[in-house]
């Protein structure tokens, strides 16, 4: 049983974003389905830095396209990626030091975080790039 779904409430109407965006939704299932096997936490760690690089690479596809398009809200949209990437790379350190701090915690916050921007702030920029002929 799948914990998340994509849904065509979380689409920007930009096709490469929403592929990506799947791909993330993706990752965080894999993430919980793990977690509810009660899989070890090597395999949850490997599944996490999987999640974090995609997570980078996504962020800057988005953040070149805003730029490219003088999206004004630019910076603050930066700014939370950053405040993710810097939480989770966080995560991964305490993670190196004792496997056992990846917890059900760690994938609520991710499942809040992702879910919360994707419909979020990442909804905000999709009027602003669809109408600058980007879909
Ligand atoms: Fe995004
Ligand atoms: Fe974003």
């Amino acid at each position: 049983m799948a914990f998340f779904e994509w849904s065509d409430k979380f689409s920007v109407h930009i096709k490469e974003i929403d592929e990506q965006h799947k791909k993330l939704v993706a990752m965080l299932d894999e993430l919980y389905v793990a977690m509810e096997a009660g899989q070890g936490s090597d395999v949850l760690g490997k599944i996490l830095m999987e999640m974090v690089d995609y997570a980078g690479t996504h962020f800057s596809y988005e953040e070149n396209l805003m730029l490219q398009h003088d999206y004004p809200e630019y910076i603050k949209h930066r700014a939370e990626h950053d405040v993710f990437v810097a939480k989770v790379s966080d995560l991964l350190q305490r993670y190196e030091k004792n496997p056992n701090v990846l917890s059900v915690e760690t994938g609520i916050f991710l499942k809040k975080w992702l879910t919360n921007h994707i419909m979020g702030s990442d909804q905000l920029y999709a009027p602003w790039l669809n109408e600058k002929g980007i879909y």
